[in-house]
């Protein structure tokens, strides 16, 4: 009698956006293929499908990562956000309402990703983490000014086919302003 084989799928529970959803999916599903194709959460884009492009950033535990380079299965346990869960109900996230006030897209398809980028690259940023641009990396030296270099570079696993970079690094600025604002007010 032939071996079993191994099985080729499980049934997981992913916690996304608050909410556990149990579904079961061929090992080699990504992440990406599991919100979109099973789950309905079409605001994640798939662009190239290969970790270049950023359209299907999401967040895992407020990190964030490519989906379309995650496992299904491997997210299990983790805390996911897309950006159907970004806002606070009815009230859009600092991201995502100055990308709206100052046209940071064109066509919109990068931006899902642009914005689960921009809100990970304001925590990051007050959290203290350095980019490939900042000139004092040492941690005494706190945080640099998010100008529009550190922006750019720190937004730049995030590629807009339609070439909206100007708006969409001014987005980011003001979103970073915005909650610079709200920290001082509350100090
Ligand atoms: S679709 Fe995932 S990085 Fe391009
Ligand atoms: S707004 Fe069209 S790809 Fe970025």
């Amino acid at each position: 009698m032939a071996p079993a084989l191994p099985p080729t799928s499980s049934t997981v529970t992913l916690n996304i956006n608050g909410e556990k959803h149990t579904l079961t999916v061929d090992h080699r599903t990504t992440l990406l293929d599991a919100l979109r194709e099973r789950l309905d959460l079409t605001g994640t884009k798939k662009g190239c499908d290969q970790g270049q492009c950023g359209a299907c950033t999401v967040l895992l535990d407020g990190r964030r990562a490519v989906s379309c380079l995650q496992l299904a299965v491997a997210a299990e346990g983790r805390e996911i956000t897309t950006i159907e869960g970004v806002a606070e109900g009815d009230r859009l996230h600092p991201v995502q309402q100055a990308f709206l006030d100052l046209d940071g897209y064109q066509c919109g398809y990068c931006t899902p990703g642009q914005i689960c980028s921009a809100v990970a690259v304001l925590e990051e940023h007050a959290a203290g983490w350095p980019s490939a641009v900042t000139g004092d990396v040492r941690p005494e030296a706190g945080p640099p000014p998010l100008t529009a270099e550190e922006i750019r570079e720190r937004m730049s696993g995030n590629l807009c086919r339609c070439g909206a970079y100007v708006s969409i690094v001014e987005a980011v600025a003001r979103a970073a302003a915005d909650g610079e604002k709200h920290t001082e007010a509350a100090a």
